[in-house]
């Protein structure tokens, strides 16, 4: 992806890492009983996930990590296969979130939203500073 101005990419990743925790969130509230269990709302819910997660990684570009706002680790950079493989290992878990939730049980969502959350932080524990 290109970006007029450096600043724009981080507000771009953080954006879109903002919406996907949106929707994870809800996912999670439903799971723990927080909120009610709607099954379509929850397909909703796993399908957006899945959707924007395609969203903010795009951003990470060269040169971005100590601009604006940004809490993005400098190894994003010297170690981008490894974060690499978590973003793929993020998408692979939200296709199996969208899976769950198509079966319309409580059951079959909960470990996916788990694992969801999992992919999440594995990236944040190395590359996200606090
Ligand atoms: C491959 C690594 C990686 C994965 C996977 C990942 N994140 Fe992030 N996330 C980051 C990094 C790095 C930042 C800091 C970005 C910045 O400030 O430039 C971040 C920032 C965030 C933020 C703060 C945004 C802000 O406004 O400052 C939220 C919320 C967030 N992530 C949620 C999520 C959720 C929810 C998931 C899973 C659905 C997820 N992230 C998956 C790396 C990841």
């Amino acid at each position: 992806m290109q970006f007029n101005r450096p600043e724009d990419a981080v507000k771009y990743r953080q954006s879109g890492m903002f919406l996907q925790s949106y929707h994870l969130g809800r996912l999670a509230a439903m799971v723990s009983g927080r909120i009610p269990y709607d099954p379509k709302a929850a397909l909703e819910h796993a399908t957006l996930v899945d959707m924007i997660d395609r969203l903010p990684y795009g951003a990470f570009i060269e040169g971005t990590a100590d601009r604006g706002n940004s809490r993005a680790k400098p190894e994003i950079w010297t170690e981008r296969a490894k974060f690499d493989g978590m973003v793929t290992k993020l998408h692979e878990e939200s296709a199996k979130l969208v899976a769950a939730a198509r079966v319309g049980t409580l059951d079959q969502l909960r470990p996916a939203v788990g694992a969801v959350g999992q992919a999440c932080k594995a990236c944040h524990d190395v590359y996200q500073r606090n």
